[in-house]
């Protein structure tokens, strides 16, 4: 690892809007399970994920965007977050929070029924053959969302690739989910709700090679 990743994984230990998984894992981990709204953030706005979130572009806007609610910047790599965490202090946000886990583990993290909403930006696509069970729209994903958010809650997909937009409208279609806004081309010129143009890290890059951002609005089976 590159002295500038040490050096910010370091200091993320100092933040106190992250909270970061330990290797062998403690009951403290846990705490705030069930009580972020309440313990964390001092409050009992709603909370809403940005899971896959790098560098929490899309959380800190977001926030910005909508004080009365809460929300929590979920990736596993840390100095990517580091950002995140910067930002949210130089904006003085104090409805941000971001978490170092994997995905799959969201409900040691939070309890039934805590979130009332996601957004996904960006996955990487993974596309090397028997890789598909990593795509964050695979089933396991599905039921590991299902274990923590509110009925009928919404779940958004930003994504510039074909494959992984297919994949995940046949594994939307085989988990019995309802797909509720399907767009092919986010910068077209139809007007949609202002939070779909928040642009991340990687939609700036991806928009500078031409490449077609796509979106889907769904929920879980009930
Ligand atoms: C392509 S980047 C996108 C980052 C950001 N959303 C953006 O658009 O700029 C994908 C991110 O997903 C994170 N990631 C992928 N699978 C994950 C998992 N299972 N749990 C936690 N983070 C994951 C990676 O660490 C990486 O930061």
């Amino acid at each position: 690892m590159g002295r500038k990743k040490l050096w910010r994984l370091e200091e993320l230990e100092g933040f106190d809007n992250l909270i970061q998984f330990t290797d062998q894992p403690e009951q403290d981990d846990f705490r705030l399970r069930g009580i972020w709204a309440k313990d964390h953030f001092k409050n009992s706005n709603p909370i809403t994920l940005e899971l896959a979130c790098g560098k929490g572009d899309y959380t800190i806007a977001l926030a910005e965007k909508h004080p009365d609610r809460n929300f929590i910047g979920i990736d596993m790599k840390g100095p990517r977050l580091w950002s995140g965490c910067v930002a949210a202090h130089e904006r003085g946000l104090t409805n941000v929070a971001f978490l170092r886990i994997e995905i799959l583990n969201l409900a040691h993290y939070f309890a039934e029924g805590e979130i009332d909403e996601i957004w996904i930006t960006f996955p990487d696509p993974f596309l090397k053959n028997g890789s598909s069970n990593k795509r964050l729209t695979a089933t396991r994903y599905l039921e590991a969302y299902k274990q923590v958010t509110k009925a009928g809650a919404a779940i958004h997909l930003k994504t510039d690739s074909s494959p992984l937009f297919e994949f995940s409208l046949r594994s939307l279609r085989d988990n019995r989910c309802a797909v509720e806004e399907k767009v092919d081309d986010v910068h077209d010129d139809e007007e949609r709700h202002e939070d779909l143009y928040i642009k991340t890290n990687y939609e700036k890059k991806h928009l500078a090679d031409n490449r077609i951002i796509k979106y889907l609005r769904f929920s879980l089976a009930e």
